[in-house]
């Protein structure tokens, strides 16, 4: 922790020239300008008692801000304004509504304004690729257009109001331990169809201000000096046009990161590493105009905040935290809603609860919330709200409560304190016709900084919902947990399961709506929930070992692994009930191009069947069955989120583009559309499909060139020469019938030099010249 001598932003209110500043400053100036002054603010320059560069401020972020005011650190330890905690990326992921989300992006860009904050560092789109990983919090999802479609809402939102967003973490940093250092060895197609796709997506739809490179490094190379990362890919290929800022302490070789393309050190380093750029450029190690490109990019930053500096504009608390709560609500899982026998005999979902009589509450979260993560991102709330004052509120009725557990984790559940807590529970359970038992994480379960160990609740809680089910089995169980928790152990104990997050400082009265249905759940998982944590892709090779983690799963990540090896999940991706069901037909798809601008145009009607006005997600998942790579059963498209009354009906169409029906070549190390049949299919969730169209697609041509070790099967596959490769091989007599099967695996090279006749080095040659001309 520092101590920070916080540099007043002195706003002009007007972008300055940045060519004509960067034309004025010494080598040293401009050295200074590539790393901050503080922990949290950019360097100014200073002449003759004149501002020539103004400092900015940049602060986390994502779903809150944390502008500390006197002691610094970015592990959320000092304490900060307050400012409104929205749902965390958890609960955010789980609305899959861009709307919902350009919304929240706006409000927080207010309060990041408000606060002369010119920089709100996020958001976190990693891919969730373990359960464990402790900052899946902060992160939208285990999909890479989930993450990518939603990010971009958040960053288009925030940046309306002025200031600038920080994405990160670029990239592959998909777990806490050892992140400061572990390589993350991924193979270029996985980077590309999984890690990389969702910044990709975010950079050319928002324009973020500002990418944050990750701590780890890729395969063997730190991000922060990953000239492939931040250079070829971020810009070059992307278009991106912003600045790439270090996570904070994340520079090794700060002569190394500024000719890769890092551009801002955070925090400040104490002059020490503007000192070593200084001497690289005069040694000739570093070239000057490294330099100048990453001074220019500081420079467009601090003048394209000047404006929003200038005027900061207020926000009303009281609207953000009716919007958090809308938004907590809006991703609040219902997973599962049995119907249960009522007194009259018939069966009826548990859920909504008709009122407060009859009710109790059980279980320490729901008087002492838990709504966020802790770390850097650790907001410091404007209000808090806890589900069981929200619920007795808006009841009118004083609802009994019993703690049930101590909310620490440290009881395993056999201690006397827990029993006396559980006899407790189970006298008030029995007392009451439904029971509403809130469970979930400790705090020291999920933090940045370190992963978590295991999946499961603690023991105590789940031996508190084995008492009070047997106490009375008309159980309502919500949780509140960063990432998925395994369910599978408990989950029949419990008609109904709520999945409520972490979800901000409302998350209380968000589940109160939920619950008594002033709020119709319309969360999907975005994460699936799998049966055990052994199920999970990454298991084995998470968090990895002496300084590596191999990412052995490649592309199967989340439901594209489970749904690859026919695993059974608890919950799948995409799942989620509503108190209103929705009916699906005129699932139709259309092809609209071929080639590399092949196309699709998928369109199906969704209808609201039930009796109330909710929200379905529609997601379109692709498939191609027959492929030269291995191919996931499904992927996630397109999805919509669609509101519906009652008994309305609207048709959704989605424009699938060529990336969309794409894999990465690894060979060719560029996208490609590789023809044949495409399965189109349109549902509810990975795992509930409603209609699916097969269509036809034209490809691209994707012959590899042929070369002296292509094998017989290759070379018939090539539309020039596979005849006369057949002729020769297969026609001349050389190969008895039962060795044929054997040929098609052998280098071309190595028939040549059998000495068959008429089939030599020499005409090999030709061959090859004739299919590669
Ligand atoms: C985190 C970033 C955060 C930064 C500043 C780092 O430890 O990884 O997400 O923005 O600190 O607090």
């Amino acid at each position: 922790m520092t101590t920070t001598d916080a540099a007043p932003a002195t706003a002009s209110g007007k972008p300055f020239d940045t060519e004509r500043v960067l034309a004025e400053l010494t080598l040293e100036e401009k050295a200074s300008l590539l790393s901050g002054v503080d922990f949290w603010h950019t360097q100014p320059v200073e002449r003759d008692g004149e501002r020539l560069v103004p400092s900015v401020m940049v602060t986390d972020g994502p779903h809150g801000l944390r502008k500390q005011a006197e002691s610094a650190d970015h592990l959320g330890i000092g304490n900060s304004v307050p400012a409104t905690c929205f749902p965390t990326a958890a609960a955010l992921g789980s609305t899959w509504d861009t709307a919902l989300l350009r919304r929240v992006g706006e409000a927080l860009g207010r309060e990041t304004r408000a606060n002369d904050v010119a920089v709100l560092l996020g958001p976190g789109i990693n891919i969730k690729r373990s359960p464990l990983c402790g900052r899946n919090f902060e992160y939208l999802s285990e999909d890479p257009l989930v993450a990518g479609e939603l990010g971009a809402a958040l960053v288009q939102g925030i940046q309306s109001q002025g200031v600038g967003t920080s994405l990160k973490h670029y990239a592959a940093n998909n777990q806490e331990a050892d992140r400061m250092r572990v390589s993350s060895d991924v193979d270029e197609r996985t980077l590309r169809e999984i890690y990389l796709p969702a910044f990709e997506r975010v950079v050319k739809q928002a324009q973020p201000w500002t990418v944050m490179c990750s701590y780890n490094k890729v395969n063997d190379v730190y991000a922060s000096q990953n000239h492939w990362l931040l250079t070829e890919v971020l810009r070059d290929e992307w278009g991106f046009e912003g600045l790439v800022v270090s996570d904070w302490g994340a520079v090794r070789d700060r002569v190394a990161a500024v000719a890769a393309g890092l551009d801002l050190e955070m925090p400040s380093s104490g002059g020490r590493t503007d000192a070593e750029v200084v001497a690289a450029v005069r040694e000739g190690r570093l070239d000057e105009a490294d330099v100048d490109a990453a001074v220019r990019n500081v420079l467009h930053l601090v003048s394209r905040a000047q404006p929003a500096l200038a005027e900061p504009g207020t926000f009303d608390v009281a609207e953000h935290h009716a919007l958090a709560r809308e938004a907590a609500a809006a991703g609040t899982v219902l997973l599962k809603n049995d119907a249960v026998a009522s007194d009259d005999g018939a069966a009826a979902p548990l859920l909504p609860l008709a009122g407060g009589e009859g009710l109790a509450v059980i279980g320490e979260l729901a008087r002492t919330p838990r709504y966020q993560g802790a770390g850097s991102s650790q907001v410091n709330p404007t209000r808090l709200d806890d589900a069981l004052t929200a619920l007795r509120a808006a009841t009118g009725v004083d609802v009994p409560f019993a703690a049930g557990y101590a909310v620490d984790g440290k009881d395993n559940g056999s201690g006397t304190d827990a029993e006396a807590l559980r006899a407790e529970a189970v006298a008030v359970a029995e007392a009451a016709r439904t029971v509403v038992v809130h469970l979930g994480l400790p705090a020291s379960y999920e933090s940045e900084g370190y992963d978590r160990e295991h999946m499961d609740l603690p023991a105590d809680q789940v031996a508190l919902l084995e008492a009070v089910a047997a106490a009375n089995p008309r159980v309502v169980v919500v949780l509140s947990n960063g990432s998925a928790v395994t369910v599978a152990p408990w989950q029949h104990l419990a008609p109904a399961i709520v999945e409520g997050w972490l979800g901000g400082q409302a998350s209380g009265a968000a589940v109160a709506d939920v619950l008594l249905g002033a709020a119709n759940p319309s969360g999907r998982l975005a994460e699936t929930i799998p049966v055990r944590l052994e199920d999970n892709p990454s298991y084995g090779n998470f968090p990895g070992e002496l300084g590596h983690v191999r990412y052995g799963e490649g592309i199967f990540v989340g439901y594209r692994w489970y749904d690859a090896r026919k695993i059974d999940v608890a919950f799948p991706f995409g799942h989620g009930l509503s108190y209103t069901t929705f009916a699906y037909d005129a699932v139709a798809a259309e092809v609209t191009g071929s080639g590399a601008a092949a196309g699709v145009r998928v369109t199906a009607r969704v209808t609201n069947t039930g009796d109330r006005a909710g929200a379905e997600v529609v997601q379109v998942y692709v498939a191609d069955p027959k492929s030269q790579v291995q191919r996931p059963e499904r992927e996630l498209k397109a999805f919509a989120k669609v509101a519906l009354e009652p008994g309305e009906s609207r048709e959704v169409a989605f424009d699938l583009d060529a990336r969309a029906l794409s894999y990465w070549h690894p060979v060719l190390r560029r996208w490609v559309v590789e023809g044949g049949e495409f399965v189109i299919a349109v549902g509810a969730s990975s795992r509930d499909l409603r209609g699916a169209v097969t269509v036809e697609v034209e490809g691209e041509d994707v012959r590899l060139p042929l070369h002296e070790l292509s094998t017989v099967t290759e070379a018939l596959a090539d539309p020039r020469v596979g005849q006369q490769v057949r002729d020769v091989v297969y026609g001349s007599g050389a190969f008895a019938d039962d060795l044929l099967a054997m040929v098609g695996d052998m280098p071309l090279a190595v028939i040549a030099d059998f000495g068959m006749a008429g089939f030599d080095r020499a005409r090999l040659g030709e061959l090859l010249a004739a299919a590669n001309a």
